[in-house]
């Protein structure tokens, strides 16, 4: 694709989300839940109704995956919980100043397992950078996958990364099976903490 169609692609995108967070978000201040790759919505719904006093938030970049979560939303009557379709850096990029993540679930993204895609793995030090920019002190990262190097190497970012810190304890504060979960014989957990605040205010 032309790089100026791509990059009119990004900016109608990048509106539209602008509008989105316009819809949904209240005056800014409350910390937001996010699902990253939240797909058809399952842990997030769960998540919400057992928190109704937190605000959540689940993107994904497949339509048809955030229609599905948005019916489940829908079924169960929750006005806490919003799914968005568009991808991590536009929602981090585009939310707007003030809004601080609170906690942050990634489960199962896609492992790109051939050596010449890993360049298009979700979690890399850059990716974990504009995160950080949008948490809040003491924000945790929950991660999981079923893909040990994808493990491991997020570990090692992790583990060296300056703003943000392993936890010792990696049990998740809440968890609800997600369709990636129930198809994986054996996964890993990882808890992180957001080590300073740079979370954008104003
Ligand atoms: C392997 S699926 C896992 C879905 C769900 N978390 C589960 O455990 O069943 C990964 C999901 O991440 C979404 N995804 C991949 N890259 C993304 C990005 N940059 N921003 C938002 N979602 C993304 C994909 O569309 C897909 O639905």
């Amino acid at each position: 694709m032309p790089r100026e169609i791509f990059d009119a692609i990004q900016a109608e995108r990048r509106a539209s989300l602008r509008s989105d967070f316009r819809a949904i978000l209240p005056a800014p201040g409350k910390p937001l839940v996010l699902e990253i790759g939240c797909g058809n919505g399952h842990f997030l719904t769960a998540y919400a109704s057992a928190h109704p006093e937190q605000l959540c938030v689940g993107i994904d970049l497949r339509l048809e995956r955030t229609d599905k979560a948005l019916r489940k939303r829908d079924r169960a009557n929750l006005s806490n919980l919003h799914f968005l379709r568009c991808d991590a850096r536009n929602f981090l990029l585009e939310l707007p100043a003030g809004c601080v993540l609170s906690d942050i679930y990634i489960l199962f993204p896609d492992p790109w397992p051939k050596k010449r895609h890993h360049k298009n793995r979700l979690i890399q030090a850059d990716f974990l950078i504009e995160l950080g920019a949008r948490a809040g002190k003491g924000s945790r990262l929950f991660f999981r996958t079923d893909y040990k190097p994808y493990f491991d190497e997020v570990r090692e970012i992790v583990a060296v990364h300056p703003e943000w810190r392993l936890l010792p304890d990696n049990t998740f504060p809440f968890e609800h099976l997600t369709i990636f979960q129930a198809r994986a014989p054996v996964y890993h957990s990882l808890a992180a903490c957001r080590t300073s605040s740079s979370a954008q205010s104003g």
